[in-house]
């Protein structure tokens, strides 16, 4: 398939990497923009040569947050009836693992979307908020509730409540951020860090990844339920007894997804 907002790269085995391309409205996340990375997750979902994906923008913006000339004389109605979120769900419900790589302006909804991943490496030079509230009106894509889990009641109201950006450091030091680097090698390293994942059992790491994610939907209780199910599950796998047996045998696997 081919896209206009954004760009769909194989740089190594196992490994996709998709760039946001808006360049000039710094990667807002137009309705065509979203509507074409829910397509692209689609594909690379069905894809079974695809482990792990990294999604990334430019060095000067991640993402500036939603489209904001797309806001301008929408009424509730108008909101509601356009099915805005629908296109969000392909992100939310993704079953690989998804790295975002993060330079410049990660805002709104741009950090909306970084916080939909399930890691987040960030050049030096990001810069991270929630700046809705400077428009009358607040995060929608699950910034109050994301942004919450991952740094805290305190930190995620000061960010929300003054729309203030945060520097990478200061992102990382809350715990918003995997890996800080130099800005110019942040794709590298979050595609380093995704061909790492990518060398694993693929079966394995979606249902590690699903139970992960149980832990802010569930009690402990239900999820621990979850992940002992999905633990016994993987012992069907071919993968299982591919990795037990290579241990064994002091070799290497060889997965097949299996
Ligand atoms: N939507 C549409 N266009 C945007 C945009 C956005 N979110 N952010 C930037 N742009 C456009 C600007 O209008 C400008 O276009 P023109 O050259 O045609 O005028 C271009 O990108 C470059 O932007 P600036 O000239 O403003 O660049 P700057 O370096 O001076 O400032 C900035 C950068 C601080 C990020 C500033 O652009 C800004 O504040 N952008 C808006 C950020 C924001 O409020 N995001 C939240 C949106 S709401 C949301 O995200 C809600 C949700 O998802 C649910």
């Amino acid at each position: 398939m081919s896209y206009d907002n954004i760009l769909l790269e194989r740089p190594q085995p196992g490994v996709a990497l998709i760039r946001l391309n808006r360049p000039k409205a710094l990667n807002a996340l137009s309705r065509a923009l979203m509507t074409e990375l829910a397509e692209a997750l689609g594909e690379l979902a069905a894809d079974n040569e695809v482990v792990c994906v990294v999604l990334t923008g430019n060095e000067r913006a991640f993402a500036a947050g939603a489209d904001i000339s797309e806001f301008a004389g929408k009424s509730t109605v108008d909101m509601l009836t356009s099915y805005r979120f629908q296109q969000w769900r392909a992100i939310k419900e993704f079953p690989k693992p998804i790295i975002a790589a993060v330079s410049g302006f990660c805002l709104g909804g741009g950090n909306e979307l970084a916080m939909h991943c399930d890691m987040i490496v960030a050049g030096e030079n990001a810069k991270f908020g929630q700046p809705e509230i400077n428009l009358g009106i607040m995060p929608g894509a699950g910034g109050t509730q994301r942004l919450t889990r991952a740094v805290g009641k305190f930190r995620a109201m000061e960010i929300i409540l003054t729309g203030d950006f945060v520097d990478a450091r200061q992102a990382h030091a809350m715990g918003l951020v995997n890996h800080v680097v130099p800005t110019e090698l942040v794709v590298e390293k979050a595609v380093a860090l995704a061909a790492k994942v990518a060398s694993k059992a693929p079966l394995a790491l979606q249902l590690a990844k699903e139970s992960i994610l149980k832990a802010e939907e569930m009690t402990q209780d239900q999820a621990l339920d979850v992940e002992r199910k999905i633990f016994y599950l993987l012992f069907s796998s071919e993968d299982k007894d591919e990795g037990v047996s290579a241990f064994l045998e002091k070799r290497t696997p060889q997965w097949k997804g299996r």
